[in-house]
């Protein structure tokens, strides 16, 4: 007899029970109730009606019933792993983050890579942009860096993300994407919104196929703040370099992975963690101040463009390493809250529109996934520092303010107090001028960055993205669509749009779209693009 067999017996039915035997503990409720049966509900007769009295079937059934949470509402489909960050040399001459002051020293840190369209159960190799968000454990509170593999994004303005979105995102009437006419929510948004051409030619590349999460870099996309104990300020940018460098699966390869393997990315990251081979990258930051930014005649707060590293080098400052698998998926992966509002003293925002509505966006959307203003308790999202304060109760409040004041100022000497020295000060950038829904004339160049992109790339690469526009423009039903995407290519590269052109057959060349007009912010965006369906 094996060990099990020792440990079955038969019940009144003849169904089989495993029985607490030596060291496999006893079955209990929720409630620590000792379970007799966990096969056979409360019967009255052996074949009479359950009984309402039996609260070890109610309450397993009443549990299982709501273990699903509501999926991340863009991002939905994720993989993550613990590790730490290593800081190389003191920054305390541009910032005061603690983080940064000791070299050698490691914070822990929380990787979640994502992607972004799909659902939670959909495939890891589709076309798309990578989350790398990473959460970064610090003596001064969490830090979040939620960035992607892509240094630039669609949108300049957080208040158009709803619609980018909606119009990725399965159709209302159907319930999958792009149902009515294959690809054309998605193109048609990206026809009308010029600002998202740059953001457009890197997801038609091969970075948005890429081999592994090993081989991606991330960066925070937005232009940051370090701010020094002189309350300086000095501009920056986040970039996490792959130490295995970059590598992207071609077309038609992501296609049969995503049929043998969904889990493709998934398996590599927990694979290689399990065998030893922690994925390693360095966190590079281009720092410059305002002058440097004024010198571009695009803006450092629009998240469209980039600074290109020929211009300004990134520094390497420190290295992140993940070395350990998740021990749940759901508690750690799943529950894990990024957010982008998540700053220590001495990181701080800047203008970006997009940044400043991301901001809000993160917080709001966390109560609703997670279900309670307390997310923060849950032991992912928990600081690892130590951290006091007077917020209390609410849904599943696991700590409370100790003792007699739960408020401040008082007089018994409780609780917490601030610290103007060691506190989050914001820097007192100066701010002035109309209030008014305008956007300013430095965000209205769409199209030069687009171009350095694709003329940076090798022929090999060109060819992957023009074949990938003809696929997906080829889906594209209605003709004024994919008419209107090759005006904006012709912007961009007259080569690029020539091919497109011819390899979707379109009878004549459209005008390549008015770049002024495009970006003028008084027109509607079809008007201003009307020039196209001549
Ligand atoms: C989730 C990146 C823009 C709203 C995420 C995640 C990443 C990310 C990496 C997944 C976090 C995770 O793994 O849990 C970015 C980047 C952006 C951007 C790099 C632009 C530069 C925006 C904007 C909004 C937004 C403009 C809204 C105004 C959200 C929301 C989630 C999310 C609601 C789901 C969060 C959750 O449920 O945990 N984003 N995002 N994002 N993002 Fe963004």
């Amino acid at each position: 007899a094996t060990i099990h067999d020792q440990k079955l017996q038969r019940g009144q039915g003849g169904e089989l029970h495993q029985l607490a035997e030596g060291a496999t503990p006893v079955l209990t409720t929720a409630q620590g109730g000792p379970v007799s049966d966990d096969q056979n509900s409360l019967k009255i007769g052996a074949r009479g009606p359950t009984a309402l009295e039996d609260f070890h079937l109610r309450e397993k059934i009443f549990h299982f019933d709501h273990e699903r949470i509501p999926e991340r509402v863009v991002h939905a489909r994720g993989y993550g792993a613990h590790g730490y960050f290593e800081t190389y040399k003191s920054l305390a001459k541009y910032t005061r983050a603690d983080i940064f002051q000791r070299p050698g020293e490691k914070t822990p840190a929380f990787v979640r890579f994502s992607t972004v369209a799909g659902s939670k159960g959909s495939v890891d190799l589709a076309r798309d942009v990578r989350g790398f968000a990473v959460k970064l454990y610090t003596q001064e509170g969490n830090w979040d860096i939620v960035g992607n593999n892509i240094p630039v994004f669609f949108i300049q303005d957080a208040i158009k993300f709803p619609d980018i979105i909606h119009a990725v995102k399965p159709e209302p009437d159907s319930g999958f994407p792009q149902a009515q006419s294959a690809h054309d929510n998605f193109w048609d948004f990206i026809s009308l919104t010029p600002e998202s051409m740059h953001m457009v030619m890197w997801v038609m590349s091969d970075r948005a196929i890429p081999r592994s999460f090993r081989f991606m870099e991330g960066f925070g996309v937005h232009t940051f703040r370090m701010v020094n104990a002189k309350d300086e300020s000095t501009f920056v940018k986040f970039h996490w370099k792959p130490k295995l460098g970059l590598q992207s699966v071609v077309w038609n390869e992501a296609v049969k992975i995503n049929g043998a393997d969904p889990d493709f990315h998934r398996r590599d990251l927990w694979d290689a963690i399990k065998a030893g081979n922690f994925p390693e990258w360095e966190l590079q930051l281009q720092l410059f101040d305002q002058e440097f930014a004024d010198s571009f005649d695009f803006d450092v707060l629009d998240a469209t463009k980039l600074i290109p590293e020929e211009l300004l080098a990134p520094i390497p400052v420190g290295r992140l390493v993940l070395d350990r698998v998740p021990d749940n998926f759901f508690a750690e992966t799943e529950q894990v809250a990024f957010m982008t509002q998540n700053v220590p003293p001495g990181i701080d925002f800047s203008n970006d529109p997009l940044l400043q509505g991301r901001n809000f966006s993160y917080l709001d959307t966390q109560i609703k996934r997670l279900g309670s203003t307390n997310f923060s308790h849950i032991p992912i999202n928990a600081p690892k520092c130590p951290f006091h304060h007077f917020q209390q109760d609410g849904h599943m409040a696991m700590r409370n303010p100790v003792g007699r004041a739960n408020y401040q100022p008082n007089s018994w000497g409780e609780g917490p107090r601030e610290s103007p020295q060691l506190g989050f000060r914001s820097f007192a950038d100066v701010e002035a001028g109309p209030k008014q829904r305008l956007r300013a004339e430095s965000f209205a160049d769409h199209y030069s960055q687009a171009r350095q992109f694709y003329l940076s790339q090798t022929p090999p690469e060109q060819a992957h993205i023009a074949a990938a526009l003809t696929f997906e423009l080829a889906k594209v039903k209605t003709p004024v669509i994919r008419e209107r995407m090759v005006a904006h290519l012709l912007n961009v590269d007259r080569g690029l749009a020539n091919g497109v052109a011819a390899d979707l057959g379109l009878q004549s060349m459209p005008k390549a779209a008015d770049a002024a007009m495009a970006t003028r912010q008084d027109l509607e965006p079809a008007a201003s693009l009307s020039i196209v369906a001549n």
